[in-house]
């Protein structure tokens, strides 16, 4: 019997943060050992908002390539591939767009939300509109039975549901509904304590050695009502110790009551929490120098996985064209 498998693209934009690796990516890398992985660099999709500027476009997919390696992926035991390399994506998203009724891209929330929050950029796009039911094309090419993903994906997971029901239902069965696997992420305050993101530059990459590590870890803002060191600290409202929570879970207790107590200063506990970042992410800077030494190994990796993903994906859309007729 075939393994069950599980689909999750991320986008290129630039190198991974430890935000991407908790919420996603660390998740994957335990799922490689259990399911019939696929996993994918949706550079299509990063064309959505991006599509203005572009200059990065191939150094970010080599970024992200060697950080998947670094964290801990196995080509051996997933396939880690390019969306634009396998051209049936963009085939079944143009069967797709054809069955897509417009008010379901409308009322998506992550349509609705993203035009507000990036208002500065052009992206009242036939191709931003449709960037979900491109999603769905990537889910559905290769019959996924699980998408991990994180919450604010779950209504693109939906819209692939119901794609497939109405495809279904107007030709033939061809696709099974996918299910959502709910990353249950430990959340990690960027280093201003909003979300980490590219985007606010407040981010700590995969790939941030010891210098530039602790140079940020000491920008972190703390609970901004101490101001001498004795001064008591409510940990709660400190990004800090949201670090330290997973980084540090065997000194949790103490950091938390010295800073009650104020008898702990800020500058020492970032030094601690810097060291500790520090040695979680060896292994990982090891992997990520051993590629960087080898960087044939990426074009390995994405042949190996491009190979695999092509020949599933191909047999699905011939599934799709049989089933509309559409197959002379
Ligand atoms: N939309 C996802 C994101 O922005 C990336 C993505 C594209 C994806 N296609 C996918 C995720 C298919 C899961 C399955 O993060
Ligand atoms: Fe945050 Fe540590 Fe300072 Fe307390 S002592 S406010 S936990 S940095």
């Amino acid at each position: 019997m075939e393994n069950k498998v599980v689909l999750s693209g991320a986008r290129p934009t630039g190198a991974l943060h430890i935000g991407n690796y908790f919420g996603a990516v660390a998740n994957w890398v335990k799922l490689q050992e259990e399911y019939d992985c696929y996993f994918f660099v949706a550079d299509w999709h990063a064309l959505t908002t991006g599509y203005e500027d572009t200059s990065t476009y191939k150094e970010n997919i080599t970024e992200v390539v060697m950080d998947l390696y670094a964290a801990g992926l196995d080509m051996n035991k997933c396939n880690i591939f390019l969306q634009s390399a396998i051209k049936s994506h963009a085939e079944l998203y143009l069967l797709f767009s054809m069955i897509t009724p417009l008010s379901w891209l409308e009322r998506c929330p992550t349509y609705k939300d993203m035009l507000t929050q990036l208002s500065e950029k052009n992206i009242k796009t036939h191709g931003f509109l449709g960037y979900p039911c491109l999603q769905a094309a990537d889910i559905l090419i290769y019959q996924a039975d699980f998408v991990p993903v994180g919450e604010d994906q779950l209504p693109h997971i939906e819209l692939t549901r119901e794609i497939a029901r109405r495809f279904n239902f107007l030709y033939e069965e061809v696709f099974p509904e996918p299910a959502p696997l709910l990353t249950k992420s430990k959340v990690l305050p960027g280093l201003d304590g909003r979300k980490m993101s590219k985007s606010y530059g407040n981010t700590i990459a995969l790939k941030d050695r010891s210098e530039v590590l602790t140079k940020k870890v000491m920008s972190m803002i703390t609970d901004p009502n101490r101001i001498k060191r004795t001064d008591p600290g409510n940990p709660e409202i400190c990004s800090v110790f949201a670090y330290h929570k997973i980084f540090n879970e065997a000194e949790v207790e103490e950091i938390q009551s010295s800073c009650k107590a104020g008898s702990i200063g800020c500058v020492q506990c970032k030094k601690n929490l810097a060291a500790k970042i520090a040695k979680f992410l060896e292994p990982i800077h090891e992997r990520r120098a051993y590629i960087e030494a080898n960087p044939k190994l990426v074009d390995e990796i994405l042949e190996k996985g491009n190979k695999v993903a092509i020949l599933r994906a191909e047999e699905t859309l011939k599934a799709a064209r049989k089933a509309m007729k559409i197959d002379w």
